[in-house]
């Protein structure tokens, strides 16, 4: 397709503008687990919600334990074939929970580097639209659709910004968080040159000691002087826990469902007195399912105030 032809055939709808980019220049800040985790939570609150995986990782895949299932994941091909010819292919997402569908991510996306860069010569930056033409069809059927970007890929960070609405930035406290934030931040700016509409939904503060109130006053202080005075810090953060982190991408499982069955499981105490064996699950796992829960509450409170503003 030709510059003058995506253009022209592709109109972003109103129902796109519920879609959310999490991006991040820096690996392992969270990008992923909070998609998994703020998708999962939303979509058991009873909301449609897509995921879409622009990772040839694939980690959203051992969140929601879908790697490897046959007639699931496919590596990324039909991604890569959508983004490739929007105005044919047609994106099938697949529901792996109930209300809640994956386009899945994988190696087959290392084509879309060559594939985009090549596209730019005759489109220029257009050519980033391919992900938003090939979501056009499909935005109208969930109320939102969160897409996981991978760090230090520019192209594919592009092609995520070109198709949101909205982006959040994960960071850690430490530097590197905050210099990939920076470097996001530019891709920002020129996104908005072919997506006018992309808005900071905000920074979240990720793996982070719950209540290190002096640290999370100086991550904001580095992050308003990131955005030029801006505070776009939200009030949510997600506490640090290792053994959450493992038990969750272990079982393939989200923190809220953890956090169920760790309900379901027999006190320490009766465990014992019964001679069985205690739990498997850490207590840890309803404080970090409740982090999540507050930052999906606060992202869609968010947007339904800017929906307002403007209806
Ligand atoms: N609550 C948590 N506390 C500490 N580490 C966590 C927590 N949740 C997830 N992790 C771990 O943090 C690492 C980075 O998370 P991930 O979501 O993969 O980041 P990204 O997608 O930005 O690379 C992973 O190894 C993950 O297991
Ligand atoms: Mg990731």
């Amino acid at each position: 397709m030709t510059l003058t032809a995506l253009d022209s055939q592709f109109t972003r709808t109103a129902a796109m503008d519920r879609i959310v980019a999490m991006a991040n220049d820096k690996g392992g800040v969270g990008k992923t687990t909070i998609v998994t985790n703020t998708a999962g939570q939303i979509a058991a609150a009873g909301y449609k919600v897509l995921v879409v995986d622009l990772n040839r990782q694939a980690n959203v895949s051992d969140d929601l334990g879908y790697r490897g299932r046959p007639g699931v994941d496919d590596q990324g091909e039909q991604l890569y074939e959508a983004i490739r010819r929007p105005d044919k292919n047609t994106l099938v997402a697949h529901e792996v929970r109930p209300n809640l569908w994956v386009v899945p991510g994988g190696r087959e996306l290392a084509a879309l580097t060559p594939l985009i860069t090549m596209n730019m010569q005759q489109q220029g930056r257009a050519a980033y639209l391919g992900l938003a033409a090939a979501l056009a069809p499909l935005a109208a059927d969930y109320d939102l659709i969160l897409i996981d970007s991978p760090p230090e890929n520019i192209v594919l960070v592009d092609l995520a910004l070109a198709a949101a609405r909205w982006i959040i930035m994960p960071t850690r406290s430490d530097t590197g968080g905050l210099i990939g934030m920076k470097l996001t931040a530019e891709r920002f700016r020129s996104a908005r040159e072919i997506n006018p509409s992309l808005g900071l939904l905000g920074v979240v503060l990720f793996a982070t000691l719950s209540g290190a109130r002096a640290i999370h006053a100086e991550v904001q202080a580095d992050v308003s002087a990131a955005f030029g005075g801006q505070s776009p810090m939200l009030s949510s953060t997600i506490r640090y826990s290792e053994r959450v982190a493992r038990d969750a991408r272990r079982a393939g499982k989200l923190a809220h469902e953890l956090e169920i069955e760790a309900a379901a499981q027999p006190a320490f105490w009766e465990a014992l007195r019964d001679g069985r064996k205690p739990g498997r699950h850490s207590a840890a796992t309803a404080s970090v399912s409740a982090d999540f829960r507050a930052l999906a509450a606060e992202v869609l409170d968010i947007i339904a105030v800017q929906e307002g503003a403007r209806a």
